[in-house]
């Protein structure tokens, strides 16, 4: 196949990333370790949320996992083989903290120590993540994120975390999605720790932001390479049906994306927001000082992309549609937003049921940037689940997985076109590294470019695996 670039459809071949430009890959603590009761971890919410009957698919549980924590070696030695140049973990507070507060876990630093130093090892940059969804279960019967003491006691995990790898962690991400953690933890209750309170959402939405600009300001106290610091958001595109559709952008958008944006990189909270919310909370629960210690100056801001959302102000008749493209579990997860409609759209679609679309992604990474434009941008999450199926050939077993080929190939074409605009992008994850527990979905969904078998735990790299692993050697999107 002969170079092919400026395709309608994004799937370009033959386009050069920048040398400096990573392409790794991510995964997150709960989803891939197992060895729950292992090394002095504590219970986190997760694990509380799937042994909850009726949560979580299947009654899947994080308790095996992927084994990742008994076959650390064997997967650092995967992502070398597969190229990778940068490895996005997230660090399980509670193997730090089991209740969330007080002295280290030695064995949990310890754990920790050795991915570090094993991608160190083998040439991979580690690239952590404080917080990805596993909040101690002893904080949340405190009140979790709906509690102000909450992001106090993260303040105090991000120094001993700092203290402990503050010499080789390249770049820290303080929370990952915290969308996910306020809205699906809080709102709709579709993740842990499940609960139903619009209000309890808003608070957390807070007390994570909050979080963030604590957590790089202890870290900044303590480390001592010069490492960058960041924070992964997933913000939505968001685009309106009709002509109530800017007022549903509006409003999706306040909550969705400037709830976040706002705060951390504006220093402030949407007026918007503020008014929309009005029915819910006045917002006493935000402090003098907070909104300085919040809009912290980050090096990189995280983005996870998967798909586009489309919105409309319902007319009252008929039934309310809600493909957002969350687990429905009945209750929204969105608070004060009762009015707006989440409409189908067109596909194709992945494994999840959220529609393919590139251009999303291109129209996203400009908008980030025409919004803030002197903020280096990462792309810390894309990639699709697919019904795979392994084949027997005649060199032994495979996944051909052409169809996450082509998603991995449209969206970074649509990430080299919004370079080619200028926009000021640093790299690419894709999510993920290996088949993992897929929150609410548990082994249901298979993101990986790697199988796992969960019978066996035995890995095998897909097709995408091997075309990744090409890139990533070359900068280059192959033919
Ligand atoms: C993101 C999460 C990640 C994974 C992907 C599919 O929202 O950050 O853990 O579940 O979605």
């Amino acid at each position: 196949m002969t170079p092919t670039t400026g395709q309608a459809d994004y799937r370009d071949g033959g386009l050069q990333f920048p040398r400096s430009f990573v392409f790794g890959s991510a995964t997150a603590s709960y989803q891939i370790e197992g060895a729950v009761h292992e090394g002095g971890r504590g219970p986190s919410i997760w694990d509380t949320f799937s042994h909850t009957p009726g949560l979580v698919w299947n009654g899947d549980t994080g308790d095996v996992a992927d084994d990742h924590y008994h076959r650390l070696d064997e997967d650092l030695d995967l992502m070398k083989s597969l190229n990778l140049q940068a490895y996005r973990f997230s660090i399980a507070w509670p193997r730090i903290q089991p209740t969330g507060r007080g002295p280290a876990n030695e064995a949990g630093l310890d754990f920790y120590s050795r991915v570090i130093d094993g991608l160190i090892a083998r040439g991979i940059t580690p690239v952590a993540t404080l917080y990805h969804w596993d909040l101690p279960q002893a904080l949340e019967d405190e009140g979790g994120w709906t509690s102000r003491s909450t992001a106090i006691a993260f303040e105090e995990y991000a120094r001993i975390v700092g203290e402990a790898f503050g010499d080789r962690i390249a770049v820290w991400t303080t929370l990952n999605e915290p969308w996910c953690s306020a809205y699906l933890g809080y709102a709709s209750g579709a993740h842990a720790p499940g609960r139903t309170e619009p209000l309890a959402a808003l608070q957390a939405v807070h007390h994570l932001n909050l979080a963030h600009g604590l957590a790089i300001q202890a870290l900044k106290r303590v480390v001592t390479n010069n490492p960058k610091y960041s924070v992964t958001l997933n913000l939505h595109v968001i685009r309106g049906e009709g002509g109530t559709g800017p007022e549903a952008v509006r409003r999706i958008d306040g909550l969705g994306n400037r709830a976040f944006t706002g705060p951390m990189l504006h220093g402030k909270y949407p007026a918007d927001l503020l008014d929309d919310t009005r029915e819910i909370t006045d917002w006493s629960f935000v402090e003098d000082g907070d909104l300085e210690v919040i809009n912290q100056d980050i090096d990189i801001l995280g983005v996870n992309y998967y798909s586009t959302t489309l919105v409309r102000v319902w007319d009252g008749t008929g039934e309310k549609l809600n493909a957002d493209g969350h687990k429905d579990v009945g209750a929204s997860p969105w608070p004060a937003a009762d009015n707006i409609e989440f409409l189908p759209q067109p596909g194709p679609y992945t494994e999840m049921g959220w529609n393919i679309e590139p251009s999303g992604l291109e129209e996203l990474l400009l908008a980030v940037h025409a919004e803030f434009p002197n903020q280096p941008l990462m792309i810390t999450e894309n990639g699709a689940a697919f019904p795979d199926v392994v084949t027997q050939d005649a060199d032994g077993p495979a996944v051909h997985d052409g169809d996450r080929i082509d998603y991995l190939r449209r969206h970074l074409t649509a990430a080299h076109r919004a370079l080619e605009q200028g926009v000021d992008l640093r790299g690419y994850f894709v999510w993920s590294l290996m088949d993992n527990f897929e929150w609410g979905y548990g082994y249901s969904k298979r993101f990986g470019i790697v199988r796992v078998d969960y019978d066996t735990l035995e890995r095998l790299p897909k097709d995408s695996a091997r075309w990744y692993a090409e890139l990533a050697s070359t900068n280059r999107l192959p033919d």
